[in-house]
């Protein structure tokens, strides 16, 4: 594309001007084209100084969120792997589903969702401007059951890039919350479709405040990066770092088709192991203690007569015992 190309010069040579002249004889196109251009790129947020005479500048870190500036970060991280951008989509699960004849390995990103969905049918909200709400499609060649690893599995790859890029103790609240200081920065929600030949597709969507100022009375068990750290969030830069630790993760699951090579990872910032926990299912409410994982990610938990009990996500809520952790 013309754009993406007049982009890539302007941004090889961040901060010089390139005349207009020079970027017609490169690209072969018209001034007036260049202009158009470049006008288009200025309203997608890049700030581009224009000088009569001088030509164009690319000035200033501006956190341009889209899908050119993701597949970029992807690729200086060598990750080989598309990107669907949209500024607004109902659900990137449902989104990511509704390409899922065609595509695989495919990452979905929305400026904002209008019908963000959370677990247990909770609705995720998820306004434009501050948070990461995205959905990689999968095919994975795994069994049924092995499916609700891949959940665990980002979880870690979040939290390691959170922790890498701005040096917070995030820790993981079983099987997949994010959380930092005990408030939640991030949720994943892992969907399937299969049939009785196995798995059709998986889309595993994650949701991170990322950029918040500030949350309403009723989300007070949740926080953002930003709030934590005080950084602007580079959103795509985090996509990116995510994505790396994902493949990586992913690599080290299919060796053995389980997480015992990456249990101990995960138990490191288990928020809540060796404590005790309440275990909600139904109308049913248990005290337990936390133990860690399996190489399969149940939560091990010792009932009162110290009965080992394994977990299955989907079926019950952990909480801590005074609340949320
Ligand atoms: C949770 O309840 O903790 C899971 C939240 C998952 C939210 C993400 S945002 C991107 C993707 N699209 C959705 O509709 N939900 C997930």
């Amino acid at each position: 594309m013309q754009k993406e190309q007049i982009l890539s010069v302007l941004q090889n040579h961040k901060g010089e001007f390139i005349s207009g002249q020079t970027l017609c004889e490169i690209l072969g196109v018209s001034r007036t084209s260049i202009w158009k251009h470049i006008s288009a790129l200025k309203e997608e947020g890049y700030q581009i100084d224009a000088v009569t005479k001088k030509g164009y500048c690319l000035v200033g870190d501006s956190y341009i969120y889209n899908a050119y500036e993701i597949k970029k970060a992807l690729e200086i991280a060598h990750l080989d792997m598309d990107v669907r951008f949209e500024k607004c989509v109902d659900s990137t699960n449902d989104w990511a589903f509704s390409q899922s004849k065609e595509h695989e390995n495919l990452l979905f990103v929305a400026e904002e969702q209008l019908l963000g969905k959370g677990r247990r049918g909770r609705v995720w909200v998820s306004p434009p401007g501050y948070g990461i709400w995205m959905s990689y499609l999968m095919k994975p060649k795994i069994k049924i059951e092995n499916a609700p690893m891949l959940t665990l599995i980002f979880a870690l790859a979040v939290a390691h890039a959170i922790q890498a890029l701005y040096q917070l103790d995030i820790q993981i609240k079983w099987p997949n919350d994010i959380v930092y200081n005990g408030k939640k920065i991030c949720g994943i929600l892992t969907e399937m479709r299969s049939d009785t030949d196995g798995i059709k597709a998986v889309v595993c969507g994650i949701g991170i405040n990322a950029n918040m100022l500030a949350f309403p009375k009723d989300l007070e068990t949740a926080t953002s990066i930003r709030m934590e750290c005080g950084a602007i969030v580079d959103r795509t830069k985090l996509i990116a770092r995510i994505m790396e630790y994902f493949s990586k993760y992913y690599d080290i699951f299919q060796k053995t088709q389980d997480l015992s090579m990456l249990k101990d990872a995960y138990e490191t910032i288990l928020v809540s192991k060796n404590q005790e926990v309440c275990i909600l299912e139904d109308e049913k409410k248990m005290m337990a203690l936390c133990k860690g994982i399996t190489t399969k990610g149940e939560l091990i938990v010792l009932d009162g007569e110290q009965r080992e009990m394994r977990i299955h996500s989907g079926e019950v809520s952990v909480r801590g015992v005074y609340g949320y952790i």
